[in-house]
């Protein structure tokens, strides 16, 4: 059976948590669309385009995986996109009510699409984009959390 996910998000940058989701993503289903949202409410440190081209860059290995921007609905993307799954990931318990709502909405908009949870590797549990960018605010290290380009990145704009 072909399975197509969807993995939104707002990857404001993309982390290694976000990364070993999608490896993961790759060994059940086979093509993993990465869906960049706009997401403008969260003020983003990267517009979109840097942070698809931080995302393409993260993941250019995996042949399954295509990473797209997206301003609409996630139900109307996942539609166009013709995929039946939309990835999420869950760290801890805390991430679970909102992603029990979200699951909700989206399964309200279309029925046709099923909301699959994962587990990041536990050592990725506590990784967030906002905590990352405010460690490499602060002049922290951020090597294990993000790949080498999305670090330069961030020195650069929190330069
Ligand atoms: N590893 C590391 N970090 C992770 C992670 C993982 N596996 N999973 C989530 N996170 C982090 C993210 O980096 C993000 O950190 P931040 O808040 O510090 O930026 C945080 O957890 C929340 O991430 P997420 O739950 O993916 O939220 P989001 O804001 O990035 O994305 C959308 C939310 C894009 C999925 C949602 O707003 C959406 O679907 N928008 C489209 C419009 C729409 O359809 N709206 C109606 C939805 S019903």
């Amino acid at each position: 059976m072909s399975l197509t996910a969807v993995y939104p998000g707002t990857f404001d940058p993309i982390t290694r948590g976000h990364q070993d989701l999608i490896r993961r993503a790759c060994r059940l289903c086979n093509r993993v669309i990465v869906a960049v949202a706009a997401n403008p409410k969260k003020a983003p440190l990267f517009d979109l385009d840097e942070r698809v081209a931080l995302a393409q860059e993260a993941l250019k290995d995996l042949q399954a995986v295509e990473v797209v921007g997206f301003d609409s609905l996630l139900a109307d993307f996942c539609h166009q996109q013709q995929a039946t799954v939309i990835l999420r990931g869950l760290r801890a318990v805390s991430d679970f009510e909102f992603e029990f709502q979200l699951a909700g909405m989206n399964r309200r908009l279309a029925p046709d699409v099923e909301t699959l949870f994962l587990t990041p590797a536990e050592e990725y549990t506590f990784i967030s984009s906002s905590l990352v960018k405010e460690v490499a605010a602060l002049g922290g290290d951020v090597t294990d959390f993000v790949d080498a380009h999305v670090k330069a990145a961030l020195c650069n704009r929190l330069r």
